[in-house]
């Protein structure tokens, strides 16, 4: 594999990530699934779609829910075709996780923990670097191509509708953990996604965002892909302080979270750090 091309071709669309591109594709080569986990805008389907990108294979994407079954995941008998022609190749559909076992690419399973733990024990057998295949009732083994390889992410800080992963997954992946990026490498992220000139506004919308994220008043701060939605809703446009605050509520409201104890409301909170960042503690309009 060479490594330095494939880099060199992942850092046009990711920034700060080179170490964890690097094991990634260490881990690739040697049949390794990967976990990547991390809070919620951190980059992990980014990532993972820029490295199949770069390595020219297709992305089979699955995202995890209660109702995904292990059928889904490996394909199923088509009981029309099956009265046609018998239970066989002809009359097997293939699911994401076969068609890519089969074809070659990357298999990327979003959000792991929200399956069922029967569907990834049912898929454990592709993931196992000695096995690389899955056992088919009344059909075959389909074994996996050398350039099939795994991916699945995880939010560790999302407990809610999801399942405790099997030991055994655990034990066939390795696991990379990303987190929020801050200051100067998060504003390079936002100018590469809205090609946004103004570097003080996007300056300040990062600035914001990590605000959110500091405030003991709230649970949940925002992510990056709040300053790339607030850098887009204002750039290019002269915007008055009621267009900011409008812009501002639209993108925080839905994705903060205020503690328990707090009394003030969530629009009330935006407010005050808007003083803080866009206003210069300007009394606000
Ligand atoms: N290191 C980075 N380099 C370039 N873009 C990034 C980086 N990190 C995040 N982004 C951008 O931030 C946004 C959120 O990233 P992404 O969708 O990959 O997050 P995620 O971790 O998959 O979030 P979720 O858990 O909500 O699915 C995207 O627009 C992505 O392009
Ligand atoms: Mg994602």
């Amino acid at each position: 594999m060479q490594v330095q091309m494939i880099l060199n071709k992942c850092k046009e669309n990711l920034v700060d990530l080179d170490d964890h591109i690097i094991l990634i594709l260490k881990a690739i080569d040697q049949n390794i699934s990967i976990i990547v986990e991390g809070e919620s805008g951190t980059g992990k389907t980014e990532l993972a779609k820029t490295i199949a990108f770069a390595l020219e294979r297709p992305f089979y994407r699955v995202d995890g829910d209660e109702n995904l079954t292990i059928t889904q995941l490996r394909g199923w008998f088509d009981p029309s075709l099956v009265i046609e022609s018998g239970f066989g190749e002809k009359s097997f559909i293939l699911g994401p996780l076969t068609l890519a076992m089969s074809k070659g690419g990357l298999f990327f399973f979003n959000e792991v923990n929200r399956a069922p733990s029967e569907s990834i024990n049912g898929a454990l057998s592709a993931m196992d670097s000695s096995e690389r295949s899955i056992e088919i009732p009344q059909y075959i083994n389909i074994k996996a191509r050398d350039d099939f390889y795994t991916i699945f992410t995880l939010n560790p800080s999302e407990y809610i509708g999801t399942n405790p992963l099997p030991e055994a997954f655990f034990d066939r992946c390795i696991r990379i953990h990303l987190t929020h990026k801050t200051g100067k490498i998060a504003e390079e992220i936002v100018k590469l996604r809205t090609n946004c000139a103004d570097d003080e506004l996007i300056h300040k919308c990062v600035l914001f965002t990590e605000k959110t994220r500091s405030n003991t008043d709230f649970e949940r701060g925002a992510s990056i892909r709040a300053a790339i939605q607030l850098t887009q809703l204002l750039m290019n446009e002269e915007n008055q302080d009621k267009q900011i605050i409008q812009a501002i509520n639209a993108v925080y409201s839905g994705k903060i979270k205020l503690q328990l104890d707090i009394s003030r409301s969530v629009e009330e909170c935006l407010h005050e750090i808007a003083g803080e960042v866009f206003f210069e503690n300007r009394p606000k309009n």
